[in-house]
């Protein structure tokens, strides 16, 4: 069974685009610090993306009515990172989370995103508290580091009439993050989440 919807693609014919992005992320990640390599991956998304150089198959354009789509698009071993695909209805967002400890680079393929992030204050008795850091809305071609451990955030659909499909890519398989619900305070209770890939 194929491991990544990569292996299941004919990458000229349904895919155009995935070889040069892969190419370009496999010399990034081989750089030493999350920094330099996070700002790399940054650098080659935001080229590819603006480009509009990569076309994803019409099954990555599919939402879900219960959420946000999590797609695989890449995962290598060997050098340890994941490419996901997320596909979100206008309304669709997260929950306030961070990943799990991993560095990640999230980009804009289609539409426009909302990314709200916030630093942790101080954590008392299991409640956490969050300041917001800064809110910006994100168009094609524009993409974000985020490095542990200031890398709590919320990602929103910021379109009421479109989907919009982000490109995310991790220093690892992400396979469990936390997220963070209010419990009435202003303090946030941290719930470990797992995590799966949808078709
Ligand atoms: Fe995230």
């Amino acid at each position: 069974m194929p491991s990544t919807m990569r292996e299941m693609l004919n990458e000229s014919n349904d895919c155009p685009g995935l070889q040069e992005l892969l190419a370009r992320l496999d010399s990034a990640v081989r750089l030493k610090r999350p920094e330099q390599i996070t700002r790399q991956v940054k650098d080659e998304l935001c080229d590819v993306l603006s480009r509009m150089a990569l076309r994803l198959p019409p099954g990555y354009w599919r939402t879900r009515t219960d959420g946000y789509a999590r797609r695989l698009l890449h995962h290598s071993v060997e050098l340890n990172y994941s490419a996901v695909v997320m596909t979100w209805a206008p309304g669709q967002r997260t929950p306030l989370h961070d990943h799990g400890g991993l560095w990640c680079v999230e980009g804009v393929v289609t539409g426009e995103m909302e990314v709200t992030q916030f630093d942790l204050i101080d954590l008392v008795n299991g409640g956490y508290r969050f300041a917001e850091r800064g809110r910006v809305r994100a168009g094609v071609g524009t993409a974000g580091c985020l490095i542990p451990p200031s890398d709590y955030h919320v990602l929103g659909n910021a379109l009421e009439d479109r989907t919009s499909i982000t490109l995310h890519v991790y220093g690892g398989d992400l396979t469990r993050c936390h997220v963070f619900v209010p419990r009435g305070d202003g303090r946030y209770e941290r719930h470990e989440r797992q995590l799966s890939y949808h078709e």
